[in-house]
């Protein structure tokens, strides 16, 4: 590939069978996922970590970028040919209230949803983008449950290319599709679920001379890898007992497991964390083939429902490659109910924090495995929150507004006599 400044490869992660990565390709010829092999016994721990501190000091460009300061083990770009919008570099917080509604003390939370377009996908996307680009690319798609639209929408704009976005109609959050029309993509909204819309854009990818940008392309995946790395940069490179994710389509925590099992093998960190994934009860696919240790081929749930629609997805396309994170992290995974999602978003949210609901399962099932005793209260945590409170406000009002609704919140007459009342009771915590 043209503007890289080491070689990497495409390799198959079922016949091993490798491929050149200046070809436009997203499975192997026997069907099976690619994934991108860099040269990791070319890099050294000492000069990487001395490296990416150094281009922590930098603001904005290329090497602010919470992304592309990865780059050796993101794509080997050159600084000239990667486009950014400065995404990454978001904060790791802690919060007493989420710790206490956890139990758990030594809880930190990525807040992803500080991506310039709200959501972790951001960061895959940027790396999928500057691959496009560097493959000749003028048009990108994606099917989504809105995140990666949106994201998706924003980078293909900045980059000067087509974005079309494939999404179920009527099953996305409102703010996601807003972002999506706003940025300039073509939306296509098909009369189906994520999984319909998923089958459709890759046959129209496969037709067509547009570059698919879904997490089954091998470069989103590696630019998704960067908040494991800064996640452990941040943490000093002292690797948390646990970190915890929302399951969709499982893009993220392969891309998790895959970052850090190279960091390991560099010897930037000395031990892997587990890594537990969460899904939503009523979209839990993975969790229902962990139940019998992934014996059987990936299982599917034909009618996939949850309120947290970012992560209402049957039939995820990355399941091979986050099995094996499981397995290799000797990872758990486990379901929550919209209700414990609810419950989770309450304590995130009223933490001053902020998340959507998807965000908010890792919470949920970080405070499940904890009372299962899979997590230990003393264990040190990493909860990723994938998106942010704005993506979502029917979820909020439904929390929080009588009916629902916008109309269901007191309106008070434009008095003090008339606002005193609604003092009076906010004072004394009453309207809460
Ligand atoms: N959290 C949020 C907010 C998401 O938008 C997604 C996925 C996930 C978690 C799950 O991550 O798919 O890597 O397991 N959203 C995709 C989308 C599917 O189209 O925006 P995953």
């Amino acid at each position: 590939m043209k503007h890289t400044t080491a070689p990497f490869t495409l390799r198959c992660i079922e016949s091993g069978v490798l491929y050149e990565p200046s070809e436009v390709r997203y499975r192997s010829d026997s069907g099976g996922l690619l994934e991108v092999v860099h040269n990791l016994e070319a890099l050294d721990a000492d000069t990487l970590r001395t490296l990416w501190d150094d281009r922590l000091k930098t603001l904005g460009g290329v090497n602010g970028s919470g992304v592309w300061r990865y780059r050796e083990l993101i794509i080997p770009v050159e600084e000239k040919a990667a486009i950014t919008m400065n995404e990454g570099s978001t904060s790791l917080y802690r919060s007493e209230q989420v710790s206490a509604f956890t139990t758990v003390e030594r809880l930190t939370l990525k807040h992803e949803g500080q991506n310039p377009t709200g959501s972790f996908k951001d960061r895959g996307m940027v790396a999928g983008v500057t691959a496009a680009r560097l493959l000749g690319q003028t048009s990108v798609a994606c099917a989504s449950t809105g995140n990666t639209s949106a994201s998706l929408a924003s980078y293909a704009s900045a980059a000067g290319m087509r974005g079309l976005v494939f999404i179920p109609a009527g099953g996305i959050a409102l703010g996601k599709l807003a972002q999506a029309l706003a940025y300039g993509a073509s939306v296509i909204q098909i009369d189906g679920n994520f999984d319909d819309a998923m089958r459709l854009v890759q046959e129209v990818c496969s037709e067509r001379a547009v570059y698919l940008l879904n997490s089954i392309n091998p470069f989103r995946i590696e630019g998704q890898k960067s908040i494991g790395f800064e996640i452990l940069h941040e943490l000093r490179w002292q690797v948390p007992d646990w970190i915890v994710v929302p399951g969709g389509n499982l893009g993220n925590s392969s891309a998790i497991f895959k970052g850090l099992a190279e960091l390991l093998a560099i010897g930037v960190i000395d031990r892997m964390p587990r890594i537990a994934v969460c899904q939503a009860a009523g979209a839990a696919p993975l969790y229902a083939g962990y139940l019998e240790r992934f014996a059987g081929p990936p299982r599917t749930v034909e009618n996939p429902e949850t309120l947290a629609t970012a992560i209402k997805i049957g039939s995820p396309v990355s399941w091979p490659k986050c099995v094996k994170a499981i397995r290799e992290s000797k990872g758990v995974v486990t379901s929550v109910t919209d209700q414990e999602i609810m419950r989770a978003k309450r304590a995130v949210d009223g933490a001053g924090i902020g998340a959507e609901p998807a965000s908010c399962a890792s919470v949920a099932g970080l405070k499940k495995l904890v009372d299962e005793g899979v997590i230990g209260r003393q264990d040190r945590v990493t909860c990723v929150l994938t998106g942010h409170v704005l993506k979502d406000t029917d979820a909020v009002l439904r929390e929080h507004a009588p009916g629902g609704s916008i109309e269901g919140l007191p309106v008070c007459a434009p008095t003090l006599a008339g606002v005193q009342d609604a003092v009076e009771r906010a004072i004394h915590g009453e309207d809460r």
